[in-house]
């Protein structure tokens, strides 16, 4: 099942390798659920699915909640007139001001379709601030709108940091974390990151929650780039390498193969 949006990080192009080491469960818990791509391919009875971004939890609550009539409403947004550059300012701007969640959430599926580049950006006031994309004829996903609400009926969607979805487990939980990647570069400078940003101590933070779930029985699988950094901070899990195919621009002698892991937390 392709998810509905363009999210940087997905996992959509590698999901079989993901979904091959994931063991059967009462509930999958995702904390970093961004598009959504691991959760909507797989097949467990319930699903708790949280993330940091408002917008991406309050569209998925929306969906869930009011279906057709949701979907049929942002849909009325993607029209010939809609796809000019003032079109697009006029709507991020109402995007950023409006207070009706049912109105922000369509309008961020519009967004997410028209932008540069399908980037999610938000300025230190909060303010959505990717500009326009210059797509030619940028299509509603609405097969996959339509798939992921009949999947959303089994899901608690959750606005929340990591550690306090990862404390909501319980034995016969499977915990798939996607985390925002570790620099691949461990010379780059991240003195520069701010407070909210997930950092080096975000990473070991979760790498040690790991191990404590691990230790009661709960089986916890942790996506990264594969760097020294990882390797260490995982070495108490089993870890399963592979390169990924990345397409920095269109120029093929751009492509690059970036080294993956996956910490499989886990006592069987
Ligand atoms: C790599 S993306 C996940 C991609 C997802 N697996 C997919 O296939 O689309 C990481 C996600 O973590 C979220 N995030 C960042 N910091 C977080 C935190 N402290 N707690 C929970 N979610 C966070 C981001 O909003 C983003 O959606």
């Amino acid at each position: 099942m392709k998810p509905f949006l363009k999210w940087a990080g997905s996992k959509y192009k590698i999901i079989d390798r993901i979904t091959q080491s994931l063991p059967a469960g009462n509930r999958l818990i995702e904390p970093f659920v961004g598009s959504g791509a691991v959760f909507l391919n797989t097949d467990y009875p319930e699903y708790l699915v949280a993330d940091t971004n408002a917008d991406l939890i309050n569209l998925y609550s929306c969906i869930k909640t009011q279906g057709l009539d949701f979907i049929e409403d942002a849909k009325q947004l993607f029209v010939k007139e809609n796809n000019e550059q003032a079109s697009f300012y006029n709507l991020r701007t109402e995007f950023n001001q409006t207070q009706d969640i049912e109105r922000k959430s369509a309008i961020f599926i519009y967004l997410n379709r028209h932008c540069f580049n399908g980037l999610c950006r938000y300025n230190s006031t909060g303010g959505f601030n990717v500009p326009f994309g210059r797509y030619t004829n940028p299509t509603f996903p609405e097969v996959e709108i339509i798939n992921f609400w009949h999947k959303s009926q089994s899901v608690e969607f959750k606005l929340a940091n990591f550690v306090d979805t990862i404390e909501q487990a319980i034995p016969g939980d499977v915990v798939y974390c996607d985390p925002p990647y570790a620099p691949l570069d461990q010379t780059s400078n991240f003195t520069s990151y701010t407070k909210d940003e997930f950092n080096l101590d975000s990473q070991t933070e979760l790498a040690e929650v790991a191990l404590k779930l691990m230790d009661k029985g709960i089986c916890v699988i942790i996506s990264n780039h594969d760097t020294e950094f990882t390797r260490s901070i995982y070495s108490s899990a089993k870890l399963n390498y592979f390169d990924v195919q990345r397409f920095i621009s269109s120029k093929a002698s751009n492509r690059t193969k970036a080294p993956e892991l996956l910490a499989i937390f886990s006592r069987e």
